[in-house]
């Protein structure tokens, strides 16, 4: 069952929790929606608010989501899930049911967003700021050649954590 908690009261380290520990990250409605593993963004206190920071690349099914709606989620996982969450960076829910893959349950928030009943910890975020990284910003210009040899720069988003769940 989820519990609603603050953000704040989540005590595990943040690099390890999504470097380390990956994400789900998931939009879309009950009717329709995607997740994709995430193992790059990060999470702080921005414009007064709460915040996660997600990479996705346009190429990502994911994508067509996180653009189509203001809000997404962030499942966090223990590592009983790990397999669960290489197939969802692996597949794609283009042609693939992830969920029957991965052996994860949707759940649905109370607003309507999607996560999963397996997760430890929640997210709900609302965006705030999205913008695809600019190659010309990059200030070491060697991560630019060394991740993006093919132009697929990663959108960046920035969402409010609005909502915080625990699995109890
Ligand atoms: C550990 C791990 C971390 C990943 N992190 C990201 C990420 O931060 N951003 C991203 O765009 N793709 C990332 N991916 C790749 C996507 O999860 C992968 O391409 C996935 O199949 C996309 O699924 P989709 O097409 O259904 O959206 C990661 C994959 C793995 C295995």
């Amino acid at each position: 069952m989820m519990i609603k908690m603050d953000p704040r009261d989540i005590e595990r380290n943040v690099i390890r929790l999504i470097g380390d520990d990956w994400m789900l990250v998931s939009a879309g409605t009950e009717t329709k929606f995607n997740t994709m593993t995430a193992s790059w963004g990060g999470m702080g206190f921005l414009w007064n608010k709460p915040v996660a920071f997600v990479f996705i690349r346009p190429q990502r099914y994911t994508f067509e989501f996180t653009e189509r709606y203001d809000t997404l989620t962030l499942s966090f996982f223990d590592p009983r899930y790990r397999k669960a969450l290489s197939v969802c960076g692996s597949h794609s829910g283009r042609d693939t049911d992830k969920v029957a893959l991965s052996g994860l349950t949707p759940w649905y928030t109370p607003s309507g967003n999607v996560a999963f009943g397996e997760a430890t910890w929640v997210l709900e975020g609302r965006k705030l700021y999205a913008e695809m990284l600019d190659p010309a910003r990059f200030v070491d210009a060697s991560l630019s050649e060394k991740w993006y040899a093919s132009g697929d720069f990663h959108k960046m988003y920035v969402v409010e954590i609005t909502d915080a769940w625990k699995n109890g």
